[in-house]
């Protein structure tokens, strides 16, 4: 795609070889062979389906949609689960697989809420981190790489539900910034 508002910051081929990188480190952090990996809808499906190809470890699978942002680049600071997850974690080493970490909202939340669903370990994966943009404490246990602040899409991310079909993790530049 050749598009004049985008601006490569990491090229798929670094984002493959780090989650590589955090699929041999989950596979060793968790003995006992196996992980329930919670996908953060809609943004981070394409880090869920690599990292759980990255894993040697049993994984199963499921789904969680959260809505924080509008259609744009703003925060409204408020959470909404809009798709609940199908099975209890009751017991369960829970994995939370997330796109990206920004105010720390979204995450903040959603680990409290499903801390009190009884899982016997629950851990967060974020494929991005914003550091400088943090408003509530979040501790993400395997971070992909940490970004500068601006307004990144591409592999799963989005603007206005464009651009989650890139390989490389773009900034989205030119006049849609604001
Ligand atoms: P937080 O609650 O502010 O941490 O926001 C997390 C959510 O905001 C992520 O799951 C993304 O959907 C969205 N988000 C934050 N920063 C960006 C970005 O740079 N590009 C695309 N989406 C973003
Ligand atoms: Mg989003």
């Amino acid at each position: 795609m050749t598009d004049p508002k985008l601006r490569v910051l990491i090229p798929a081929g670094r984002i493959q070889a780090r989650i590589r990188e955090l699929g041999e480190q989950i596979s060793r952090d968790y003995p006992d062979g196996k992980l329930h990996m919670i996908c953060i809808l809609k943004g981070a499906v394409f880090f869920m389906t690599d990292l759980a190809r990255a894993l040697t470890i049993h994984v199963s699978l499921d789904f969680m949609g959260i809505s924080t942002y509008g259609k744009g680049k703003t925060t409204s600071g408020e959470v909404k689960v809009t798709k609940d997850l199908d099975a209890s974690l009751e017991g369960d080493d829970v994995l939370i697989v997330e796109d990206i970490v920004d105010s720390g909202v979204t995450l903040n939340y959603l680990f409290h809420l499903l801390e009190q669903r009884k899982p016997r370990s629950i851990r967060i994966a974020a494929l991005l981190d914003k550091p400088e943009r943090r408003l509530r404490p979040v501790h993400v246990t395997y971070v992909g790489f940490q970004i500068p602040d601006e307004f990144v899409v591409g592999y799963g991310l989005d603007y206005a539900e464009r651009y989650r079909n890139l390989d490389d993790l773009c900034v989205l530049g030119g006049e849609t910034t604001g």
